[in-house]
């Protein structure tokens, strides 16, 4: 089956259908981050269907590092993970940060996620650090956890290419 897809940037509307994505605490932080979208600090993706229903969702954040563009909350629709719309959503998210003039994209990987880690790694992201990282989840809580830094420089093509 082949899928027609749409990349684009998150519209207000979108966000009631992102409930696949994470929950209300993730549709919170996707709306924060269309907030920031506005100054121009974040840059908001999402791959549509051709029905119009969102599959994937992710962004990248200018606002951590003037040197880098950082890739955060990207998920895809569990009914459509491992057909390649995840590398498609990185590779939009890292046109951002070149378009930005920036060669170097980042983001983080928990150590328990070893399926996302080795796509980053195909990708030909490399592991650079760690660091404590923390987000609100249901309940009002905090969850808190350890994850890898990965970097890719964007000026290299992709292993493979
Ligand atoms: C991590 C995540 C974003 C990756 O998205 P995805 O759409 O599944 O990613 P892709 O399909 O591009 O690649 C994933 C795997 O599918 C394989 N794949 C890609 N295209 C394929 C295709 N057409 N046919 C078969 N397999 C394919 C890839 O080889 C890759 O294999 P790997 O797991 O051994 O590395 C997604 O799985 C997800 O949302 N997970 C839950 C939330 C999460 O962990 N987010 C990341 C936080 S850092």
């Amino acid at each position: 089956m082949k899928l027609r897809l749409t990349v684009r940037d998150l519209e207000p509307t979108d966000l009631g259908d992102l409930d696949w994505s994470g929950g209300s605490e993730h549709v919170r932080v996707m709306a924060q981050a269309l907030q920031a979208s506005y100054a121009d600090e974040v840059a908001v993706l999402v791959i549509a269907l051709a029905n119009g229903r969102l599959v994937a969702t992710g962004a990248v954040d200018f606002r951590p590092d003037p040197a880098a563009g950082e890739l955060t909350t990207l998920a895809v629709h569990e009914h459509l993970q491992s057909l390649g719309l995840g590398t498609r959503l990185v590779t939009a998210l890292e046109k951002r940060v070149r378009a930005r003039g920036l060669g170097t994209a980042r983001l983080t990987v928990e150590h328990d996620n070893p399926r996302a880690r080795s796509l980053y790694l195909r990708l030909g992201y490399r592991e650079v650090g760690s660091r404590v990282e923390s987000w609100p989840v249901a309940g009002g809580r905090t969850y808190v956890t350890t994850t890898a830094v990965l970097e890719r420089d964007l000026t290299r093509p992709r292993p493979g290419q």
